[in-house]
């Protein structure tokens, strides 16, 4: 069957088995493999990505299923190649990964928080990012990478004194 998706902003499209998932289309058929390959039941988060702005386990979902919708995977969020977005850095500043297979999915649903809500509490963070599994136990470092990435984000998204003039 023919699926077409929108994939970090491109159109995208490819011939699948109707029983594909969408994480193998985004990493076999797309060539995008920040979405990682976790428990493949829906209990690890590992293959989050983000349908239409929310978060969304890939592993749990066929590619047909996602036919004309918008995914974001981690490879998105890079401002151009080689660089990396607020969060990603905040991830790197604050030593919020160890191993790095939990990261994508982590700043995936990071980022969908801080779309709704810029200035998350402590709770807010543990409970959103609570769905997703580190192996490594690195969730005091998760946490104040994504408490740090809105705290930076405000300050580039706070209306500038003296602007519009
Ligand atoms: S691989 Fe999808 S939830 Fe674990
Ligand atoms: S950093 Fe290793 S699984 Fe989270």
């Amino acid at each position: 069957m023919k699926v077409e998706l929108t994939v970090n902003g491109k159109q995208m499209a490819a011939e699948v088995e109707p029983r594909m998932t969408l994480l193998d289309c985004l990493r076999d058929e797309f060539g995008l493999n920040g979405a990682h390959t976790g428990c493949e039941h829906g209990v690890c988060g590992a293959c989050t990505v983000l349908l239409d702005g929310q978060p969304v386990r890939s592993c749990l979902i066929f590619a047909v299923q996602a036919d004309g919708y918008d995914i974001a995977t981690v490879e998105g969020l890079a401002p151009a190649p080689g660089e990396l977005g607020v969060i990603q850095d905040a991830f790197c500043e604050t030593h919020g990964m160890q191993c790095g297979y939990c990261t994508p999915a982590m700043i995936l649903t990071a980022h969908a928080l801080l779309q709704r809500n810029a200035s998350p509490t402590r709770e807010e963070i543990v409970e959103t990012i609570s769905g997703n599994i580190c192996r490594c136990t690195g969730y005091g470092q998760i946490i104040e990478a994504i408490s740090l990435a809105a705290d930076r984000l405000s300050r580039i998204n706070a209306p500038q004194a003296g602007g519009g003039r």
